[in-house]
């Protein structure tokens, strides 16, 4: 099989925002307690966080992160994680079935963000609480001093303030298992009125509004058009949720799943340009794609084996799912169609990194590692710089049982005018055949090929694991080489390959 693409560097999508490259850490399972924070691990800092996860997480290059949920945050009371250890109430979390200590919260997140290098994204409780809690915690966080919750926080050690820019006014607020879950007008009012107030602190803010938990839900698309006809004017974002994985055995479909992340983006812009129009706005609503991951969700029974059990555990493993090379392939596509939209989407969090749905495992005392799709995060995250370029790709396609005929190959290409150098990043969908790949360069000027680099393996459900923590990895593609004007390379079966040209 052959594909030809072509890269011009005039033709431009939109700017890559470094936030297209978050993440997030939501109180659930391991994430916080035995993920980021084991007191008594050998790498433990004076903190108490572990220096491998921050070392990992570093070496992700993780931009911004949501916290702290998440499904967690619908019943959150932001006052118990702050003040003396001590004296925080251990609480019931029903969203997982599970105990919260509350020895992590909001000025011990910022303590950790501080030591990985990444900008905090903080959602307020809209399930169970409403504008005043969230007007409290604003205050606490970012307010400098001279007020009751700005002092409060610096007598709690943090005497500098968070500078939160970017909050999220709740989470999944569509979807029934939600707590404080309601329709699309009374979220949409409680939505509104909380962003107001929340601008009177700070008319600066950037407020993202929810949008819905999936496109499968039922309400989707109108949920968006009720919510934004209220909220226009006073939030900035809109944000998607999405989860794909494989059913029944199709892989050729799951190998597809970017076409309706794709169509996903899309539908949510037209929905938000129709509201837009009805607004006479000039403004143009950005989407927050805050939670996007593998996630196999249907055979997820965890919650439900501990609720069973009627057991409260404090930290139990949740949604610890290791990843495979087919995931990180699908997951690469996920990368791809999130660059592809970069004028529209200017934020993103890959849900989530440490142990939960996550591209790197701890184990308590013991090894942090990084799963399959820590390598095409990585790559994506340190390669893609400057603007998405509009890619002019010829390739056969295959047939899927979910979105009918799909090109093989999936790819976008991203250029850093100042620098000169460009990334191409792209998967090979066919589960049984290699693709030669032919780029036409010329555009770029005399360019050469920095690094090519593949994800891919014999075994397609090969996995890093406990016991064998580096089976899966990236390796030099070398067969790309530069002919004239084209740069030629192959790509494996069921692969992910990403290229930099300067
Ligand atoms: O990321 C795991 C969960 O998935 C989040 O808590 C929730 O928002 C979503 O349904």
């Amino acid at each position: 099989m052959r594909a030809h693409l072509t890269i011009d560097p005039h033709f431009v999508v939109g700017e890559i925002n470094a936030r297209l490259f978050g993440s997030f850490v939501e109180h659930l399972g391991r994430a916080v307690y035995d993920g980021i924070y084991e007191p008594t691990h050998p790498t433990a800092d004076e903190d108490g966080y572990r220096k491998d996860v921050v070392a990992l997480v570093r070496e992700l290059g993780v931009t911004a992160i949501r916290y702290p949920g998440g499904s967690f945050v619908s019943g959150y009371r932001w006052e118990d994680g702050v003040g003396p250890r001590d004296r925080r109430p251990r609480r019931l979390d029903l969203a997982w079935h599970s105990t919260e200590t509350n020895e992590i919260g909001l000025n011990e997140f910022a303590t950790w963000l501080q030591k990985v290098g990444s900008e905090m994204v903080y959602a307020v409780n809209l399930g169970t609480r409403g504008v005043q809690e969230a007007l409290d915690v604003l205050e606490y966080a970012n307010i400098r001093s001279g007020t009751a919750l700005s002092d409060l926080r610096a007598e709690h050690g943090s005497v500098e303030p968070h500078a939160i820019r970017m909050w999220c006014l709740g989470n999944e607020m569509d979807h029934p298992w939600q707590l404080g879950y309601g329709t699309a007008e009374s979220y949409a009012e409680l939505a509104s009125k909380t962003a107001r107030a929340m601008r009177q602190i700070d008319p600066g803010l950037e407020l993202v509004v929810c949008g819905s938990s999936g496109a499968g839900m039922p309400t989707f698309g109108e949920w968006e058009r009720v919510v934004l006809e209220e909220t226009y004017d006073v939030v900035d974002f809109i944000s998607c949720h999405a989860y794909f994985e494989p059913y029944d055995g199709d892989y050729g479909s799951y190998l597809a799943s970017a076409v309706e992340m794709d169509l996903f983006i899309e539908t949510v812009a037209a929905t938000a340009d129709h509201v837009k129009a009805l607004k006479r706005s000039a403004k143009t609503m950005y989407i927050a794609f805050d939670e996007w991951n593998v996630w196999y969700l249907s055979r997820y029974t965890d919650v439900e084996r501990i609720t069973d059990a009627g057991t409260w555990p404090v930290a139990p493993r949740l949604l610890e799912h290791a990843y495979t090379v087919m995931d990180a392939v699908v997951f690469g596509s996920l990368l791809i169609s999130l660059l592809r939209h970069a004028d529209r989407v200017k934020s993103a969090n890959l849900a989530q990194l440490v142990n939960v749905i996550a591209p790197i495992m701890t184990e308590p005392g013991g090894d942090a590692w990084r799963q399959t799709t820590f390598f095409p995060f990585a790559q994506a995250s340190s390669l893609a710089r400057g603007t998405t370029l509009e890619l002019k790709l010829d390739c056969p396609t295959y047939r899927t049982e979910r979105y009918g005929d799909v090109p093989v190959v999936d790819a976008v290409a991203t250029h850093e005018a100042e620098s000169g150098s460009t990334a191409v990043f792209l998967v090979n969908r066919s589960l049984t055949d290699e693709v030669a790949v032919d780029v036409e360069v010329s555009h770029l000027g005399d360019v050469r090929i920095v690094r090519a680099q593949s994800l891919h393996d014999a075994d397609v459900h090969a996995a890093n694991l406990r016991d064998d923590q580096e089976r899966v990895g990236v390796q030099d593609n070398a067969t790309a080489r530069l002919d004239g004007s084209v740069m030629r390379l192959t790509l494996p079966a069921v692969s992910w390959t990403a290229v930099t040209l300067e």
